[in-house]
């Protein structure tokens, strides 16, 4: 068994005891399965095999060195949404070849910084974009690859926030402007396009967008072909979504299922970017109980020592996170609202929970953390990023020390 699950009364991460793990780290404090995220990597790796593909991580989802080294030992390529994610993945071991630079405002420093690192493709999202790598490239006088982001307006029946494939979003060039843009771009010697890429939001669990986007990419590059446009790819994007609750979503497979059937006429090989679907359950948040108020009749208020700072998915999302007390207690049953210790009223971890009459002290677990968890944090109130922790055959291990303050003012002047 792997990942996070009980032993006894005690919540275990592959083995070794979350308590203990928060006893010699403190908290808030994030905890990573190693072998959850080398299974889930497997699990998409092996749904595609059998036809030419490449997983570039998306990087946003989770950036911790330790993290993409092992997933770039695993084979993994990377998606990088920022300079600084260029320079990470690079410091972690990637080559410039393996990553894909996505973004929908990249700045003149970060393409030029792309163009001389010769990355695998740009995704341009803009047709200024075409212009901006083009120019750059013949001043270095190199032809730079690029793939065109289309907008399919593909409704991903996702949250409104991580929906990005409608015309109304920001995200890509319209789909009935890419033959022009192609056309265009023939004529310029900075560019080659190679690939067609859609990312139509995240935490999409409903197939049928993710296999109209499909269609639509490989509608457009027979079209192109018959252009005189020969594209090598077709970038997929990420999106798949996890379960959060418990309920039923689609496995690896299944999107395997449902996007193979449709690209394998077109024979171009495959990239994917997937960030949430490879790390997201591989991850915990720690969190003690700071104090116990009512909070009406028959309601307590939880409030912890993690909050928005630490995970602002629920604020910013209103996203769900099982919530679970690390070692259980046949302490009665309690309606808690759980909430972070930050002024701000909308600052929750999980609202409407029944939690065992929770304690000051305790330890909780705030479960499928791991991807856009720890990366979103931020040092509101002077709050310090917290620790990481990898547990890997068995040893948990620190692969990120908990921020000082002397850190966060070491930035000021
Ligand atoms: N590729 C592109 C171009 C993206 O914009 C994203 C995510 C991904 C790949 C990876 O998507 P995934 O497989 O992780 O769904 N902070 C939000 C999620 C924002 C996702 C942004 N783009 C959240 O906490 O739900």
């Amino acid at each position: 068994m792997t990942g996070f699950y009980r032993q006894g009364s005690a919540l275990v991460c592959d083995g070794v005891a979350l308590d203990r793990i928060a006893a010699a780290e403190g908290t808030p404090l994030y905890v990573y399965s190693a072998a959850t995220i080398a299974g889930r990597y497997r699990a998409i790796d092996e749904a595609f095999a059998g036809y030419p593909h490449a997983i570039h991580y998306a990087l946003k989802a989770n950036s911790t060195l330790a993290i993409l080294r092992l997933l770039r030992g695993l084979g993994s390529s990377a998606d990088a949404n920022s300079g600084g994610e260029i320079d990470a993945a690079l410091r972690a071991g990637f080559i410039p070849a393996q990553i894909v630079f996505t973004g929908v405002g990249k700045t003149v420093a970060e393409l030029a910084q792309a163009i001389d690192l010769g990355v695998r493709t740009i995704n341009v999202e803009s047709a200024g974009e075409i212009e901006r790598v083009d120019a750059l490239s013949r001043e270095r006088q190199t032809r730079t690859k690029i793939a065109l982001r289309i907008n399919p307006d593909v409704d991903a029946k996702t949250h409104p926030h991580i929906s990005t494939g409608l015309k109304t979003n920001k995200f890509g060039i319209a789909a009935g402007d890419i033959k022009a843009l192609c056309a265009h771009a023939r004529g310029l010697s900075g560019v080659e396009v190679v690939g067609l890429h859609a990312h139509i939001g995240s935490q999409i669990t409903d197939l049928d967008p993710l296999a109209r986007a499909a269609r639509a990419l490989v509608g457009l590059s027979r079209e192109l072909a018959g252009e005189g446009t020969r594209i090598e790819h077709l970038d997929l994007g990420g999106g798949l979504g996890v379960s959060y609750d418990g309920s039923r979503v689609p496995t690896a497979q299944e999107y395997a299922d449902a996007v193979l059937p449709i690209v394998r006429e077109s024979g171009l090989a495959i990239v994917l970017e997937p960030g949430r679907q490879i790390v997201a359950p591989a991850g915990a948040l720690l969190t003690r109980v700071v104090d116990v108020k009512e909070a009406g009749p028959d309601k307590l208020f939880v409030i912890m020592d993690a909050g928005m700072t630490e995970l602002i998915r629920p604020m910013l999302y209103n996203a769900f996170h099982r919530i679970e007390p690390v070692v259980q207690t046949d302490a009665p049953p309690t309606p808690c609202d759980v909430v972070g210790p930050l002024c701000e009223s909308s600052d929750t971890l999980g609202k409407d929970r029944i939690l065992p009459r929770p304690q000051a002290g305790e330890l909780y677990a705030v479960l499928d953390t791991g991807a856009y968890g720890s990366v979103m944090a931020s040092n509101y109130n002077r709050r310090l990023l917290p620790a990481e922790v990898m547990v890997e055959d068995g040893k948990a291990r620190l692969i990120r020390r908990r921020q000082t303050l002397d850190d966060v003012l070491a930035l000021e002047l």
